[in-house]
């Protein structure tokens, strides 16, 4: 399963880079205002200095809602660097914008997904990638991981290329429980990701070793 960080925060983005187990970095319009990024060139310098830190895919996500102006976003995005993956929100007109940046070999990141029907739709539009939200799922008492399992067995039956990756991710379990159910990729905070290093019987057992290497 591939890890990307969500955050529009380049310490962070640089942190899990060097930890070398990042595969890509997803941004929202709300992650991007949390660091203050405001006015047209300012967005854009910010994709290019995550591309600059990041080996991976980066997504970038279209801020329009009607299609026209989707493909004008999304193609002006595409263009900052390859490895930029155009976000779209799962609309009616995103799902027709999906398939025009899929036509012209354009990645693309279909957003706010809550149903197996709509990741139905983001995959036969050709979609990159589909964004289930675990996290906005369980805060409504459903199950998101249920969720991950359903799209995974549709994908799977219908060998559907576009790839499940799970956003929304809040804790190390969600990480953990996507991995087992099929998850292609997780998009996590850093303190998920680094949550993931913690166990008492490790720190239990290396103070122990380092207690004994001074016998030695
Ligand atoms: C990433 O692609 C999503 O926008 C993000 O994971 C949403 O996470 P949140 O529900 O914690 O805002």
């Amino acid at each position: 399963m591939k890890f990307f960080i969500d955050t529009a925060n380049l310490h962070h983005i640089q942190e899990a880079q060097h930890l070398g187990v990042l595969d890509g970095v997803t941004t929202n319009p709300s992650l991007m205002a949390k660091e203050g990024i405001k006015g047209h060139d300012a967005i854009l310098n910010h994709y290019k200095a995550i591309c600059n830190i990041s080996t991976g895919d980066v997504s970038a996500e279209v801020l329009s809602t009607d299609y026209e102006s989707m493909i004008q976003e999304g193609t002006e995005l595409s263009k900052l660097h390859p490895r930029i993956v155009v976000k779209i929100p799962m609309i009616q007109d995103g799902i027709r914008a999906i398939r025009y940046f899929s036509e012209r070999q354009i990645k693309t990141n279909c957003t706010l997904v809550f149903s197996s029907g709509q990741a139905l739709l983001a995959a036969k539009a050709g979609a990159t990638y589909v964004s289930p939200f675990v996290g906005r799922l369980d805060d409504v008492s459903t199950n998101g991981m249920d969720l991950i399992r359903d799209i995974r067995l549709i994908y799977n039956n219908f060998h559907f290329k576009t790839q499940i990756l799970a956003a929304s991710i809040r804790h190390p379990m969600h990480i953990i429980d996507c991995a087992k159910n099929g998850a292609d990729v997780a998009t996590c905070p850093l303190s998920a990701i680094l949550a993931l290093l913690n166990h008492p019987l490790t720190d239990k057992g290396l103070a122990q070793f380092i207690a004994d290497a001074k016998k030695m």
